[in-house]
């Protein structure tokens, strides 16, 4: 494929997963950002896109799977980022395997319903566990259980809290988000 895989992103909240993407993706000849879709019409990353020139949509229904494959369009491949609603099935169907998540955790260790942001950290600390990190899996019909793609480990430190280790989870993901989505794309070129 001569033009850059097409790649639409769909987000909740702050969009620093998103501003890596615009940043790592912003001349690429193998992938471009073609549009951002979130279920809330005040999420920070909507701004991100804007910034960057990139269309966005605010979804009305998140469950309705015709509005989010209207929205979705032409992409090719599709990540969440930060993207906290469950993705209908009739979309998982259309972009199986084209379709990823990056999730602030080791799955299949503390992934699934209502385990993001703080809870997940919350949860690796309590469970004595001497490492965390970030993973983008594909994704299917529940939350956090598609085939792992690949892993991006970071220690657990003495005296981590969760906002210490949410922090060093979040410069996993985003060394480890830009990689997969460029290799994907390498992939389907
Ligand atoms: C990140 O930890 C991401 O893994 C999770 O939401 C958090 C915020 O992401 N899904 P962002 O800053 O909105 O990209």
């Amino acid at each position: 494929m001569t033009t850059p895989v097409r790649v639409a992103v769909l987000v909740s909240g702050g969009g620093t997963n998103l501003q890596t993407l615009l940043d790592q993706l912003r001349n690429s000849p193998v992938a471009r950002v073609v549009r951002v879709i979130s279920n809330r019409p005040d999420a920070a990353a909507l701004q991100r896109a804007r910034r960057a020139d990139i269309p966005t949509t605010v979804l009305r229904d998140a469950s309705d799977a015709q509005e989010l494959l209207a929205a979705l369009g032409d992409a090719h491949l599709v990540v969440l980022a930060g993207y906290l609603k469950l993705v209908p099935g009739a979309v998982v169907s259309r972009f199986r395997g084209r379709m990823i998540n990056i999730h602030p955790a080791l799955l299949p260790d503390f992934g699934g319903l209502g385990m993001y942001g703080h809870r997940v950290h919350e949860a690796v600390l309590a469970s004595g566990a001497k490492e965390s990190g970030a993973t983008v899996h594909f994704v299917d019909e529940a939350f956090d259980r598609g085939a792992i793609i690949a892993q991006e480990r970071v220690p657990v430190l003495k005296g981590d809290t969760p906002e210490t280790l949410a922090a060093r989870v979040l410069a996993a993901e985003h060394a480890l988000l830009p990689r997969v989505v460029l290799e994907l794309a390498r992939r389907m070129s």
